[in-house]
């Protein structure tokens, strides 16, 4: 996969959760879906997960999980039971990964894992993983491109 959008508004993150979804009900079998949301500071890292947290029907308000770095939401059906939120932002050491257990998360089934600052814990990102970059290019817009290399 691989693809490139141009957002204006925050709702357009719901067309690329949706081809992504599209993606993965073709390509995979029920494993984990890892998306890596790499972008600067306010680019719109959480903004994505947020708008990919409506398409799952969650209820409960998506807040970036700035201390407690892993945020777990049960969905409502469809394709992932759950999502879990990561923001690797605070994490300074190595050695402060393996407690937080997100190893284990990635062998689940039916699972969504969205990664603010992936470049922060890069060493447990499957090589499978999604890329979504975002960029502001002017005022409110954003380029977002979407790549995936490898199936396993
Ligand atoms: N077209 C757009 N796409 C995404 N975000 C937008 C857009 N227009 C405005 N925004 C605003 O930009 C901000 C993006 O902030 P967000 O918290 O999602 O960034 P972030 O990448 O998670 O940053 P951080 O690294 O601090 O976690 C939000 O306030 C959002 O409303
Ligand atoms: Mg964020």
């Amino acid at each position: 996969m691989n693809k490139r959008y141009e957002i204006k508004k925050l709702a357009e993150f719901k067309k690329i959760v949706s081809d992504v979804f599209d993606w993965y009900e073709d390509n995979c079998n029920g494993e984990a879906l890892v998306l890596a949301l790499q972008g600067d500071l306010g680019a719109g890292k959480t903004a994505f997960t947020q708008e990919l947290g409506k398409f799952l029907n969650i209820e409960e308000t998506i807040n970036s999980p700035t201390f407690t770095i892993v945020k777990k939401y049960p969905t409502k059906g469809g394709l992932f039971d759950e999502m879990v939120h990561i923001d690797a932002y605070r994490i300074e050491d190595g050695s402060e990964v393996k407690p937080l257990k997100i190893e284990e998360m990635l062998l689940k089934s039916n699972t969504v894992l969205c990664i603010e600052w992936p470049e922060l814990i890069e060493s447990i990102i499957p090589p499978s993983a999604v890329r979504i970059k975002i960029k502001i290019t002017k005022n409110n817009t954003r380029e977002v491109s979407v790549s995936q290399n490898s199936v396993k």
